[in-house]
């Protein structure tokens, strides 16, 4: 068969074995019973109970309650639709596990798939409903026909009761949603499934700003939840260290990779985002996430790792280790410099601290590390200057951001209330200088070239000044050294 017309039929068929009812020329991929009579009603009798309450992070409903009273004073009056989206297909009709939209998560508490949380103003504030697509349960066709909404092929599914039950707000079938002119949407409006009615409607900047301002100043409920990403992460570091002679042996940086990426799936809900494995001349590369060399025993390996929650909440720590277990003279140095810089920006974390203070801070260290060691082709002062800025050959990044259920948190917000912003109490944010030599940088002496070092620590502002919530991790070298002395 022509290709093209392989794959039109294809997404066909993968489109027919989504939608209900049954279609009368079966696809052929499907059970071949599934359209005979007699298989039906056999199907349609005789299937029990199940348990489907849902599984969700403890407390995650009653905080969802508070940051929807938030978001009520602020759009007083207004119809507020926050959309979940839907997992993304992988390759024709299979998905991808399904995450759900930042937003919704803040506001509902659980992931609800192709979910549309309606808040509509009533006096003294707003009413909560949550619009969702009823799963196909025995009885139903669509029980053994819909591989994505039916249980026999995904399992036992929360519905309208469970999930009202849950989560302590109305639900209604995602059917039934009308949304007048006027309302504001957020969140990640799919252009599939049953959310995707919406799809036409313009999304409010205005409505996802605010969500982001919001969002910044975390609760209590938040703070533990990130205490606890950040507790399974530095465990999770433990974990992957240990398996560094393994991944010098055989697997490499892939292995080393798995291996969180397992602690993470098993302990928590999986990763916040791609780990990051480097070693040697990949421990330079900010996002190297492809994983697909070796571990070298001589070099730096820099691990940027974090664990994501079931509520969403995730961590994101950097340590860069002596895979040998312990640095050389030059990788020391290094490390050295980034630590005395890590060090410089937490001491400008605190209340009332500009945003802009640690980042300040952690810069003029390298800078003037940097200009000792005759990497700068011009002084200090002039590298500091705005028209400058030669040191930032070497940490082409920024040196943090806020953190929370994205590990870039709070994006949406405006400069004002972000990079212009003072530090609150409540705030969490990472603090990551680095240094990043190139393997291909000419302008390095040879013993600099391939070493990466990043320093990446998860703080919170406290009132009287801030918490790293990530020290159960050394950010010295002799403490790094110390740590995996201990673990083997
Ligand atoms: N892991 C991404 C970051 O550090 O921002
Ligand atoms: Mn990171
Ligand atoms: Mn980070």
């Amino acid at each position: 068969m022509h290709a093209e017309v392989a794959t039109a039929t294809a997404t066909a068929a993968a489109a027919a074995a989504r939608s209900m009812p049954l279609p009368e020329e079966p696809d052929p991929r499907m059970p071949r019973l599934a359209g005979s009579p007699g298989f039906r009603e056999f199907m349609l009798q005789g299937w029990g109970e199940a348990d489907r309450t849902p599984v969700m992070a403890d407390g995650a409903a009653e905080a969802a309650a508070r940051h929807r009273d938030r978001l009520s004073v602020a759009f007083s009056g207004e119809v507020l639709a926050i959309v979940a989206g839907r997992a993304p297909m992988r390759v024709n009709d299979n998905a991808h596990e399904f995450r759900a939209d930042s937003d919704f998560l803040w506001l509902a508490g659980a992931a609800v798939e192709d979910a549309v949380l309606v808040l509509e103003p009533r006096a003294g504030g707003h009413d909560a409903t949550l619009y969702l697509p009823a799963p196909f349960r025995p009885g139903d066709e669509g029980f053994f026909a819909d591989p994505l909404r039916g249980e026999l092929w995904v399992g036992p599914m929360p519905g309208l009761a469970e999930w009202a039950d849950a989560l302590g707000v109305r639900t209604r079938p995602i059917e039934a949603l009308e949304l007048p002119g006027g309302a504001l949407i957020a969140g990640t409006v799919p252009t599939t499934g049953p959310s995707a009615i919406i799809a036409a409607r313009p999304r409010s900047a205005e409505l996802a700003r605010v969500l982001a301002e919001l969002r910044m100043v975390k609760d209590d409920w938040e703070l533990a939840e990130l205490g606890a990403a950040v507790d399974t992460t530095v465990d999770g570091f433990a974990a992957t260290a240990l398996e560094i002679p393994n991944a010098v042996r055989r697997g490499g940086e892939r292995w080393l990779q798995g291996t969180f990426d397992r602690h993470a799936r098993t302990f928590g809900a999986g990763t916040g985002y791609a780990s990051i494995v480097g070693s040697g001349a990949h421990a330079p590369v900010l996002h190297w996430v492809r994983a697909e060399g070796a571990v070298d025993p001589e070099a730096l390996l820099l691990l940027d790792l974090g664990v994501e929650r079931r509520s969403g909440y995730t961590a994101d720590v950097t340590r860069t280790l002596p895979a040998s277990g312990t640095f050389s003279t030059v990788q020391r140095e290094v490390h050295d410099l980034v630590e005395a810089s890590h060090r410089a920006g937490l001491a400008a974390v605190g209340p009332g601290r500009d945003w802009t203070d640690f980042h300040t801070a952690c810069m003029e260290v390298l800078a003037r590390g940097l200009a000792d060691w005759g990497l700068l082709p011009v002084s200090v002062d002039e590298a500091l200057s705005p028209q400058g800025q030669q040191h930032r050959r070497f940490i082409v990044c920024g040196v943090g951001h806020h953190l929370g259920i994205d590990v870039h948190d709070c994006s949406s917000a405006s400069h004002a209330a972000y990079q212009g912003a003072r530090m609150q109490p409540g705030m969490v944010l990472t603090v990551e200088p680095g240094l990043y030599f190139h393997a291909f940088d000419e302008t390095l002496p040879p013993e600099l070239r391939g070493v990466g070092v990043r320093l990446e620590d998860d703080v919170v502002v406290t009132p009287t000044g801030s918490e790293v919530l990530s020290n159960g991790l050394p950010i010295d070298a002799a403490g790094v050294e110390a740590w995996m002395a201990r673990l083997r």
